[in-house]
């Protein structure tokens, strides 16, 4: 059901697969959904020592994903609704890249 998503993010991906290569660190998917695209395209197109936190604002997505892909130490999945008012310190200033496909539309607060 995620096959127009998967075509994009693997078109981007190929795009700007030299500059992704060079990306390490911190990283965030927001709105990662169940956490296939950030976990099998996402995360393989970074530097390897890059760990990556897919957040979503529904909890039933972020327990799935965090089922099927707990075995790897370099992904985790948190709740978050990316419109709070109120980000959480531990998200403040903690990452070097972040990512988000087909997700912010659903936004009405950009900002
Ligand atoms: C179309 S899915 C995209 C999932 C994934 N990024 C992909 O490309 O397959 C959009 C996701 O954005 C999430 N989302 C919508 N509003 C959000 C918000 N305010 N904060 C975080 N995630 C949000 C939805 O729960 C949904 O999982």
């Amino acid at each position: 059901s995620a096959a127009l998503q998967k075509y994009h993010v693997i078109a981007l991906i190929e795009e700007f697969e030299e500059e992704l290569k060079t990306m390490s660190g911190t990283c965030m998917d927001i709105g990662c959904g169940p956490g296939d695209i950030t976990k099998n395209i996402v995360l393989p197109a970074l530097d390897k020592s890059a760990v990556m936190i897919g957040t979503d604002i529904l909890e039933d997505m972020i327990n799935c994903a965090n089922k099927k892909y707990s075995e790897d130490a370099r992904i985790i999945f948190e709740v978050l609704d990316v419109q709070t008012k109120y980000l959480p310190k531990k998200y403040i200033s903690e990452f070097n890249h972040i990512f988000s496909f087909y997700a912010l539309h659903w936004c009405s607060d950009i900002r």
